[in-house]
């Protein structure tokens, strides 16, 4: 199984920190942004790992990261995203360099307090397909919005006005290699991204999709109030940090 991180994208949200670096070198606390999802993958065990980046600061993660030694890691893959097209066309980038292998997808902005290793665990024994992570929010109309039928996921909505529930689909997703057609049958959303949420309505309309609800505290990091809250999150009650 492979890791993916999506450190792409304009932080235009995070104005003007984001005119003069990447939204995912910036700091949470005491680490960069982008320590916290490559440490979440490998403590779940995940140590072949390709960063997608993009923008005039791309050569910094190179810079910061190197080959991932700080991680544990031999070496680590990177990708450059031209311009910018949603999560979805991210995540493309990495088709070939996945190669038909299972993948974790973490968006580089996503902080969790404990682990993924159950989930990585159950998704392994599956049989193919995808699974979400869920965690109950108060604001559920900034994220992907999950509704439940049962042991099931019936539908993920894209920032609703009127959420059907407060289950928010983290920025955590594991599928199979069947995700990558997927994609490739995608169309641009309304606010013209391929979206991630529509990849995993297919999955759901499929039979294939599977959730858990995650442990511990979860957030986003990517609007001053998130980036706030986070870096007092890690402060207070520590994270997945490096040598943990
Ligand atoms: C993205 C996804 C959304 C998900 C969120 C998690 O939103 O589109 O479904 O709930 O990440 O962080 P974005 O932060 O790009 O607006």
């Amino acid at each position: 199984m492979k890791g993916v991180i999506l450190a792409g994208g304009l932080g235009t949200r995070l104005f003007p920190l984001t005119k003069i670096t990447n939204k995912h070198l910036l700091p949470i606390y005491d680490l960069p942004m982008i320590y916290y999802p490559i440490q979440t993958l490998v403590n779940a065990g995940i140590d072949d790992i390709m960063i997608v980046t993009g923008g005039r600061n791309s050569g910094d993660f190179l810079r910061l990261l190197g080959n991932g030694s700080e991680f544990g890691l031999k070496h680590l893959n990177y990708a450059y995203q031209e311009g910018e097209g949603g999560i979805a066309a991210a995540l493309s980038l990495a088709e070939h360099w996945a190669a038909g292998d299972s993948i974790v997808v973490v968006l580089g902005d996503n902080l969790i307090e404990g682990n993924i290793c159950q989930a990585v665990t159950n998704f392994r024994e599956q049989d193919g397909g995808a699974k979400i992570l869920l965690k109950e929010v108060p604001d559920p109309e900034r994220f992907g919005v999950a509704t439940l039928s049962g042991d099931r996921v019936t539908k993920i909505v894209e920032k609703p006005a009127q959420p059907e529930t407060n289950l928010a689909v983290i920025g955590i997703y594991m599928y199979d290699g069947t995700v990558w057609d997927i994609i490739g049958g995608l169309e641009p959303s309304k606010r013209g991204e391929m979206e991630i949420t529509d990849v995993n309505n297919h999955f759901i309309a499929d039979g294939t999709m599977t959730f858990e609800v995650l442990d511990g505290w979860w957030t986003d990091a990517g609007t001053f109030e998130s980036l706030h809250r986070a870096s007092n999150m890690v402060a207070d009650g520590g994270a997945n940090k490096v040598g943990d």
